[in-house]
């Protein structure tokens, strides 16, 4: 299943890449989450709206948890 939104807030990344349009070369991450919300609770779109920025794409496989250690059994 790919991983499209901010599920925290129900935001797209396709709205999230027109924002960051409208805001134009300067949108950050931080701009993006300051204007709609987005990233700024559990954090997990955080690295999905770096790619958007990046690449433009809207729509990603689920990327692999780095630098955190899976959970003790
Ligand atoms: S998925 Fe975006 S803040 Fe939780």
């Amino acid at each position: 299943m790919p991983v499209d939104r901010c599920v925290c807030h129900f935001i797209s990344f396709a709205a999230l890449k027109a924002e960051a349009e409208r805001q134009g070369p300067c949108a950050t991450v931080e701009s993006l989450s300051a204007a709609t919300g987005a990233g700024t609770d559990c954090g997990t779109c955080v690295p999905y709206l770096r790619l958007v920025l990046k690449t433009g794409q809207t729509s990603f496989p689920v990327l692999p948890i780095v630098g955190r250690e899976p959970p003790a059994r």
